[in-house]
């Protein structure tokens, strides 16, 4: 895919104040866009108007701020209705983030459809996001976690996916792209292979959802959940898609304001969808600037933002594979925007605060994927993560910086 040439990256890089700041004395460089991207100053902006012109609480007051706070809330959900293609508002539901998203389904989908013996099927690949709910499920019901392995250059068996599954397998839950190598799944696939033995299917799309468009009626997915952070938005703020067939019946999950009918003490009735599923004055501040954030990210596309990011990627490895021992921990040929590596011996600790001193921000460690870094027997990895906003010239100086490190480390 080509970059459109009117896009101009300088102009846009220009938007997000935090990149003209210098650490340790030197231009930052941010390569940490998996663990959280840099927010453009239209987003910021969108907080401070919240807070200084009509900060009041949504869906409660019939006074003109709560008509203009609960009127931005809600535009919101309809912008990521758009943005997914779902095919209702109702399908949208606010959660605290990705995490809270899968946590949401593991309680309460999962007291309903879950019994002992019964089997939920993960992958290798997995945030602990999307391994530890499904474990507190298994715990509670006696049902059983299964795992498909990963191949060497990080993209997970098919094959053994597909053998997994069976009849006793009630969800498939798996991440569309990996945060700690970058492998994109196959997801259509792999929902079609879940669906064929009548599974239910959950897709994390955290890393998916800030380089690439989702149609959740062409996924055909019962669940996908990512993080507005991830995205230019703020965080705290995240969104669980559910088909309202499968939503519908489920029990709430948390009880509070906002989620009824009405409530006596003998009994409460519960509200229609999505506000049965979010309990408690929301996140509204957070929610609207985000709205912003999908603006911007649709401004100049999707798809232009997808195809920048793999130039960036496919012009960093290039390098990293001349630095003298390098060794790239996920090689899989579909990958997006993450570089995770080691540098011979060196404890991507040591890595990591060198190249901090050089003004580069990367993360090190197990990047909440710690049966990742078992699969390679590592302790951890060197992870550069891209955005759109970043530069040919930043890559450069990484590498060069990289070169030194290698240098005083070996
Ligand atoms: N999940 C985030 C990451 O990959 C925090 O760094």
């Amino acid at each position: 895919m080509k970059i459109a040439t009117h896009i101009d990256w300088k102009a846009i890089r220009a938007d997000f104040p935090i990149l003209e700041e210098q650490v340790n004395g030197k231009p930052l460089v941010y390569f940490d866009n998996a663990a959280t991207s840099q927010k453009p100053k239209q987003v910021i902006d969108a907080l401070v108007a919240y807070y200084s012109r009509y900060n009041s609480n949504v869906h409660r007051g019939v006074h003109s701020l709560s008509q203009q706070a609960t009127a931005a809330f809600e535009a919101t959900r309809r912008k990521v209705q758009q943005l997914l293609n779902a095919r209702e508002e109702a399908e949208i539901i606010y959660t605290s983030g990705t995490t809270a998203a899968i946590n949401l389904v593991a309680s309460s989908w999962g007291s309903l459809h879950v019994q002992a013996g019964d089997e939920i099927l993960i992958t290798g690949l997995e945030h602990h996001a999307n391994i530890v709910p499904w474990q507190m499920l298994c715990e509670r019901t006696g049902a059983k976690l299964v795992v498909a392995p990963i191949l060497d250059n990080g993209e997970v068996s098919l094959d053994a996916f597909a053998q997994l599954l069976s009849p006793r397998t009630k969800m498939a839950a798996f991440s569309w792209i990996s945060n700690a190598l970058g492998t994109v799944n196959p997801v259509h696939e792999m929902i079609a292979l879940a669906q064929a033995v009548g599974a239910f299917t959950l897709v994390d799309a955290a890393q998916a959802a800030p380089h690439s468009t989702i149609d959740v009626q062409d996924l055909d997915c019962d669940f996908l959940c990512f993080s507005a952070h991830k995205m230019l938005g703020p965080t705290g703020i995240g969104i669980l898609y559910g088909k309202r067939e499968v939503l519908e019946p489920l029990p709430p999950y948390q009880g509070g304001g906002d989620m009824i009918k009405e409530v006596t003490f003998e009994k409460t009735t519960y509200n229609e969808l999505p506000l049965r599923l979010e309990a408690g004055t929301p996140n509204i501040a957070d929610v609207i600037a985000f709205g912003t954030a999908i603006d911007y990210l649709q401004e100049i596309g999707l798809e232009q933002i997808e195809a920048r990011e793999n130039e960036l990627l496919a012009y960093a490895t290039a390098q990293i594979n001349e630095i003298p021992g390098i060794r790239l921990i996920g090689t899989a040929p579909d990958k997006r925007s993450v570089l995770s590596f080691m540098l011979g011996s060196a404890h991507p600790y040591d890595v990591g605060v060198l190249l901090d001193q050089m003004g580069i921000a990367i993360r090190t460690g197990h990047h909440c994927a710690q049966p990742v870094m078992d699969r390679y027997q590592i302790p951890g990895s060197c992870r550069a993560s891209f955005a759109f906003y970043n530069t040919f010239e930043e890559i450069d100086r990484f590498i060069t910086a990289l070169h030194k490190v290698q240098k005083m480390l070996s």
